[in-house]
């Protein structure tokens, strides 16, 4: 364990700006530094970072964090490695909580899943070295030593039980189980899930390895097996090669999606770094969120064959909403009998690239589909595409993609738009813009403040743009009853506690990991438009009155409706009378 009081030393003796700097050159405009976002593809820059506040922020992906949660997510390295690198980097040795001793065992007996997975993953590679046929089968494919070591390739021997060597306590772990790398069956006896396969890890975007899928040498049912479902792996959200992938997707700005695991595999080994796949299910919504938050260009890439075009249409559907009007995506089928793997070994890169040309855009291949079986010289044809066209169109998050559709929709069956509206209204018309579910680049705090924030958020916000007002507060006589409110109580109760935390990323980084992160951290994007020095010790009191009284208000409300149904206790009398003298004296 770091200390917190470590993480507070380090953030106060740190500049943002500088960490910032150092991977992403940064321009001055104004009180604060820009950029281009080094998170997500843009050609104008909205991510900004803040030296009074010593935070970064980005309009557009609306990532934003600590000098700690920058280089983690842009070096993807986890929490204790970022305090470290950014420790060394000031010359500052970081302490550990716990003795040497204690430590050690600690490693020894409670690995925590992600540390398991990573010891199975050495495991692994080690066997890889001494498997003279998993060696000649990747050989075989085409894999050189370079993209192996990239991918972390490995081997899993033959027998039951070969993990026993890595975990002493094999027999008897819970979490062990919970990895997934081992079954229990019925009579209690363990066993290790992959034998006698070649090993892929799969690694979340913070480069953690979550899961593994193996593959059996030769011939053999199942080909591929893959991790079960656990805390860590969730195969509708993750992707495998995008943590190898992010370099080669920010700097093409596109991204292209497969199948299989040997074919990101031999993409890579061919030049297109930007390969990526689905982990044996089909294109989820958080999937289609995930490569557009990466790329603006994605460019699905199916078999020829009938199975390949189902494949593509469900990535269709379940890309609909997460559309956007700067987002392209591209379907591309390879000839029939190829996958990504044996094409781009006959082609290569260039030749697998030159064929992007051919891909159907979305509009392209969603009219292609719907019409495939239709005949629109008829007017039934032309009616039936309307019914089929009109829920998925409906569904198109992009406004002006989804009005370009219509109009394309229009002239295909021969209505005018007027007459199309009429069946299928237009909700970019009807609905107002901000349903749009992607923070826009543009806009501006006042739009960002329509939803009206409650009295304890708009003093959590003051709090976080100025933590000094918050000291010395008396937190006794506040309500904690919505999440808004004890997140309030919460901050007011470190900010006392602590004297050393006077920074809205230190009060961040002391609720990393708890279950109140998440509400911190969007709390204090909101606060991110507030820029300018003015002075809110004020309006901070008067919110703080207002919102003592309103919970002055509650108590003497539930003590006089008590009051009806039974005579009070003489606390209960004294309570009230206390708070109405209060409520007079203010
Ligand atoms: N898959 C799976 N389980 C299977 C078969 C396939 O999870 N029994 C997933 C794997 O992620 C695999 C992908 O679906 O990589 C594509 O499968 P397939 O086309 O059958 O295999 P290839 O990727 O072509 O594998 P290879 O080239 O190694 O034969
Ligand atoms: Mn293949």
């Amino acid at each position: 364990m770091i200390p917190q009081s470590f993480i507070q030393e380090l953030l106060n003796r740190l500049d943002i700006v500088d960490v910032v700097e150092r991977y992403v050159p940064l321009k001055k405009a104004g009180a604060n530094y820009v950029a281009c976002c080094p998170f997500h593809n843009e050609k104008s820059p909205s991510f900004s970072v803040s030296p009074t506040k010593q935070f970064y922020h980005c309009f557009g992906c609306g990532v934003h964090g600590s000098a700690i949660s920058f280089v983690m997510e842009h070096q993807g390295l986890s929490f204790p490695e970022a305090v470290e690198e950014l420790a060394k980097s000031i010359g500052l040795p970081v302490p550990h909580e716990t003795s040497q001793r204690e430590q050690e065992t600690r490693a020894a007996h409670n690995a925590g899943l992600p540390e398991m997975m990573l010891q199975a993953l050495h495991f692994y590679r080690e066997q890889l070295k001494h498997s003279e046929t998993a060696i000649q089968y990747f050989k075989k494919r085409g894999v050189s030593g370079e993209i192996a070591a990239r991918f972390g390739l490995g081997y899993a021997p033959e027998g039951w039980q070969n993990l026993a060597k890595v975990f002493p306590d094999y027999a008897q772990s819970q979490a062990l189980l919970e990895t997934g790398l081992i079954i229990e069956n019925d009579e209690g006896r363990r066993y290790d899930r992959f034998r006698d396969r070649v090993m892929f890890p799969i690694l979340n975007a913070r480069g953690n390895v979550i899961g593994f899928g193996g593959r059996v040498l030769g011939a053999g049912e199942p080909k591929y097996l893959n991790s079960p479902e656990t805390s860590l792996f969730q195969k509708g959200q993750e992707l495998y090669g995008l943590f190898q992938a992010r370099h080669a997707i920010r700097a093409s700005g596109r991204v292209v999606v497969v199948e299989g695991y040997m074919d990101v595999v031999a993409l890579v080994q061919h030049g297109i770094g930007y390969a990526v796949a689905t982990l044996g299910t089909a294109t989820t919504p958080v999937h289609v969120q995930k490569l557009l938050r990466a790329a603006d260009e994605i460019i699905f890439c199916f078999d020829g064959d009938a199975a390949g075009r189902r494949a593509a249409w469900r990535a269709l559907e379940n890309a609909l909403a997460a559309l956007t009007d700067t987002a392209r995506l591209l379907f591309l089928f390879l000839p029939e009998g190829e996958d990504p793997d044996t094409y781009v070994r006959q082609v290569g890169q260039a030749g697998f690239e030159a064929n992007f040309a051919n891909a159907l855009t979305f509009s392209q291949f969603l009219f292609k589909e719907l019409t495939r079986d239709l005949d629109l010289t008829t007017d039934e044809g032309r009616a039936k595409l309307v019914q089929s066209a009109k829920p998925l169109i409906e569904k198109v998050a992009a406004p002006a993609l989804q009005m370009m559709i219509r109009k394309r929709l229009a002239e295909l069956t021969g209505l005018s738009t007027a007459e199309l509206t009429s069946l299928m209204p237009n909700p970019a018309v009807s609905r107002p813009q901000e349903s749009q579910s992607r923070p826009s680049q543009n806009r501006s705090p006042q739009v960002k403040a329509r939803r009206a924030p409650s009295l304890p958020r708009q003093l959590l916000r003051m709090v976080l743009q100025q933590p000094d007002l918050a000291r010395g507060i008396q937190i006794e006589g506040l309500d904690d009853g919505g999440s808004d409110e004890r997140m309030l109580l919460a901050v007011l109760a470190l900010l006392n506690r602590d004297p050393h935390i006077t920074t809205p990323p230190a009060i961040l980084e002391a609720f990393r990991g708890a279950p109140e992160e998440a509400v911190l951290s969007e709390a204090i994007g909101e606060t991110w438009a507030w820029d300018g020095e003015f002075d809110l010790a004020q309006e901070f009191q008067g919110a703080l009155e207002q919102l003592r009284s309103s919970a002055r208000q509650k108590r003497i409300d539930s003590l006089l409706a008590l009051a009806k149904t039974q005579t009070l206790s003489p606390e209960q009398k004294q309570a009230l009378t206390r708070e109405l003298s209060t409520g007079r004296a203010s």
